[in-house]
């Protein structure tokens, strides 16, 4: 395994431009349960009751989200970057790092200093919420509080249209500006590590193929097998944290001038 993180470290250092695509693995360890693992949030709640035409189309269904999300939302806003998202920031301090391509939406790459201009949130986020008719958004925990109060829909206070956070449903048209700029930093990539998904969601899923298909390196890492294992040019099955912060040893040793490892 030390091998495999050498010779990541040791790309990283031979990379211009270096994109990390997060999952909802890459979270875990902060204490945020993912999607689709034993215990995850799709083992707990059935995701076609999730869909975006459901959320709009009745009180029942928006009853249902709300409750789905206000308890999502808990570990979320206690949780603290781990390593993973430590060392994805301090790759950006190296100047190695193009940009952080995150389907999570529980915004830690910024808790953990990645600047905004790094960070593509393709599927939203959590942390704030919004009016699906006027687009007035609320702090996520002002919203929470009136939840706590008994409100089980909330509206909006300006036009009564229904409120949602700001994240990205089943069904719901993706971000554009996010989309496109996720495709375009992916083709132009020479490096592209993917961290904690199972890579079954589309578009999401579509990214490291794009690099692939434009040159790139790709590497993998993933507690479980994903349907691009055969494709990439390096696959840890491992903790996020952990590896990424043994990586980034290695980085920074590898920086370091005279020093080889
Ligand atoms: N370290 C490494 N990998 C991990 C860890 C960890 N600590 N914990 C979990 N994993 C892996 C699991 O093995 C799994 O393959 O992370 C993957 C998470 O996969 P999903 O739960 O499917 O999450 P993700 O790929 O982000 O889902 C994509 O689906 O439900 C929608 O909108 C939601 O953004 C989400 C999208």
């Amino acid at each position: 395994m030390e091998e495999k993180f050498k010779q990541v470290a040791q790309w990283i250092i031979n990379s211009k431009r270096i994109v990390v695509f997060g999952g909802a693995g890459l979270s875990t360890e902060s204490g945020i349960p993912d999607f689709r693992s034993p215990g995850g949030v799709w083992d707990r709640y059935n995701p076609e009751d999730f869909y975006f035409q459901k959320f709009i189309s009745s009180e029942t269904s928006r009853e249902k989200y709300w409750q789905m999300a206000t308890e999502m939302y808990e570990p979320m806003k206690k949780a603290q970057p781990n390593l993973a998202h430590l060392a994805i920031a301090e790759m950006e301090k190296l100047g190695k790092l193009d940009c952080v391509i995150t389907q999570n939406i529980d915004g830690l790459h910024l808790k953990a200093g990645n600047s905004e201009e790094k960070v593509i949130e393709l599927h939203g986020t959590a942390m704030y919420v919004s009016c699906l008719s006027c687009q007035k958004r609320y702090d996520r925990d002002e919203i929470q509080e009136r939840i706590k109060k008994g409100v089980k829909v909330p509206y909006c206070d300006d036009c009564g249209g229904p409120l949602k956070p700001a994240t990205i449903s089943f069904g719901q048209s993706m971000p554009e500006r996010e989309t496109q700029e996720a495709y375009d930093r992916s083709s132009l990539c020479d490096l592209f590590i993917v961290i904690g998904s199972s890579l079954v969601v589309q578009p999401a899923a579509s990214m490291p193929l794009v690099a692939k298909r434009n040159g790139a390196r790709l590497v993998i890492i993933n507690r479980d097998p994903t349907p691009y294992d055969d494709m990439a040019d390096l696959v840890i099955h491992g903790q996020a944290g952990p590896t990424m912060a043994s990586i980034l040893e290695y980085l920074k040793m590898g920086l370091m001038p005279h020093e080889s490892f």
